[in-house]
């Protein structure tokens, strides 16, 4: 098990009017106490109105699933996950999960942040019999799908029936009646059904609710897996259910150590006192900022690539949580030291409505790079021979803190030890609770995406459904 991650706001609290108030410290523990009745609440089934909608499940999902594991073994759902992840693997060597918003940015996250960026272009002994990835269903865009579509009829038409030429297809959908992934996985069946109809029972795989149409499709179909995100773990919160687990065991993934590090945090969210407590101290910071100094726009400022698709799923996760009623901070991803280039500028001297959290990956697996000498040395960096990348990077990331502090600019850390499964769940989970948390603190129900209806309302009305 990995220690836990943590949160470092000294720099951002140096330049906070007044530093974080009693009263704050107050609401929160409230805020803390509302989120966890919130479990009871929502497992009596009694929900009263002013509660609606309620999706608590994700905060005891993982002690859950771990003492489903403990208790049933084989039987289990975690097992049961393994065993279709295990299967998916040896008979595929592409996988493409359909889904969209929270039913596949999770595990585009998870991906991103465990896997080697060129993942797709190794060998299948190099990716250790796991199968290359692709993700679709989250855009109406022809160019991208025709451009899949066709590799795949390739790797089919060059290898036949054997892995290597086989696609699987995880498609997730909780409603099981978005367009946009409904529409692609119409498309992709079709590639898979062709090539063989007897294995595409194995090779089509259904994450979706109790009830919808992608439910009533799975029943008619004879797939010889499905599985169930529950009622009451809504999309965005669902990233450590099916939704993130199947495709992340299908990856070759400990799926238990992503759960056991969830379940760490909230161990620590429970128990652990308000100055010390990581998400409780990363709302009040943000909601500080945004009371007292008008820092509407929090910056998850990520140090390298690996991390970029966790500010997405994060900025989905907070979008979609807090910006209701004409309010809700303004989430932005970034990746250093690329956008120091772009929006570097405007962070340093733009208007002063920013918070900027730094998300730091912690010692890399890999040993750094160095940079090497060389006999012409125009470009001067021969003085920098043998110096490694990772100091060089931490050059930039000291350099720009200090830029940031000498201009009064707040700047926090979340500091990931490394990066692995339980440090990514733990990071998950930390970032769900703070979510629900500054809901609750603010009178903000962070549950349900109302607004995201009306364009879906909108598109199925000009398309005559
Ligand atoms: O957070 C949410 O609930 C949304 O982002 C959904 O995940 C997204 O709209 C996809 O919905 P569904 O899984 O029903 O296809």
């Amino acid at each position: 098990m990995s220690e836990l991650l943590s949160y470092h706001p000294e720099a951002a609290l140096a330049v906070l009017p007044g530093g974080l108030s009693r009263d704050l410290a107050r609401a929160l523990e409230s805020a803390r106490q509302d989120t966890l009745n919130d479990v009871e609440i929502w497992q009596s089934g009694q929900i009263p109105q002013d509660r609606e909608p309620l999706d608590a499940g994700f905060i005891q999902w993982p002690e859950e699933l771990l003492a489903d594991l403990q208790l049933h073994g084989s039987a289990s759902l975690v097992a049961r996950l393994n065993t279709c992840g295990a299967r998916l693997r040896d008979q595929a060597d592409s996988l493409v999960v359909l889904g969209i918003g929270g039913s596949y940015m999770g595990m585009r996250a998870m991906s991103e942040s465990l896997r080697s960026p060129f993942w797709n272009e190794l060998s299948r002994e190099q990716r250790n019999g796991c199968p290359r990835l692709y993700f679709e269903g989250w855009n109406v865009d022809t160019d991208n799908q025709r451009a899949l579509l066709q590799l795949l009829q390739n790797r089919a038409e060059q290898s036949g029936q054997t892995p290597e030429g086989r696609t699987a297809v995880i498609v997730i959908s909780k409603s099981g009646g978005t367009l946009e992934t409904a529409v692609a996985f119409r498309l992709f069946r079709d590639l898979i059904e062709a090539s063989s109809a007897a294995a595409a029972r194995d090779l089509i795989v259904p994450v979706t609710g109790l009830q919808g149409r992608l439910r009533s499709l799975a029943e008619a179909s004879g797939w010889s897996d499905a599985f169930t995100i529950p009622d009451g773990i809504g999309g965005r919160f669902s990233v450590l259910t099916p939704v993130g687990l199947l495709p992340a065991a299908a990856s070759g993934m400990n799926i238990t150590a992503l759960l056991q590090g969830a379940a760490a945090m909230t161990e620590h969210f429970r128990t652990a006192p308000f100055e010390s407590n990581v998400v409780l101290q990363y709302v009040a910071v943000g909601h500080a900022f945004e009371q007292k100094c008008g820092a509407t726009t929090r910056i998850l400022s990520t140090w390298g690539s690996r991390l970029e698709a966790v500010g997405l799923w994060y900025d989905q996760l907070l979008s979609e949580s807090l910006g209701k009623h004409e309010r809700g901070a303004t989430p932005l991803t970034v990746v250093n030291t690329r956008d120091l280039h772009s929006r570097g500028q405007q962070h340093q001297e733009g208007r002063r409505d920013k918070l900027i959290t730094n998300l730091l990956p912690g010692v890399s697996s890999q040993d750094s790079l160095q940079v090497p000498p060389h006999r012409h040395d125009q470009d001067q960096l021969n003085r920098l021979a043998g110096t490694s990348l990772q100091k060089i990077l931490q050059a930039a990331i000291d350099g720009t803190n200090q830029a940031y502090a000498d201009d009064r600019r707040p700047t926090a850390d979340i500091r990931l030890p490394l990066l692995n499964e339980h440090v990514l769940g733990q990071l998950f989970q930390m970032l769900m609770l703070a979510t629900v948390v500054e809901g609750r603190l603010v009178g903000t129900n962070p549950y349900g995406q109302p607004g995201v209806e009306a364009y879906k309302k909108n598109m199925q009305a000009n398309l005559g459904l």
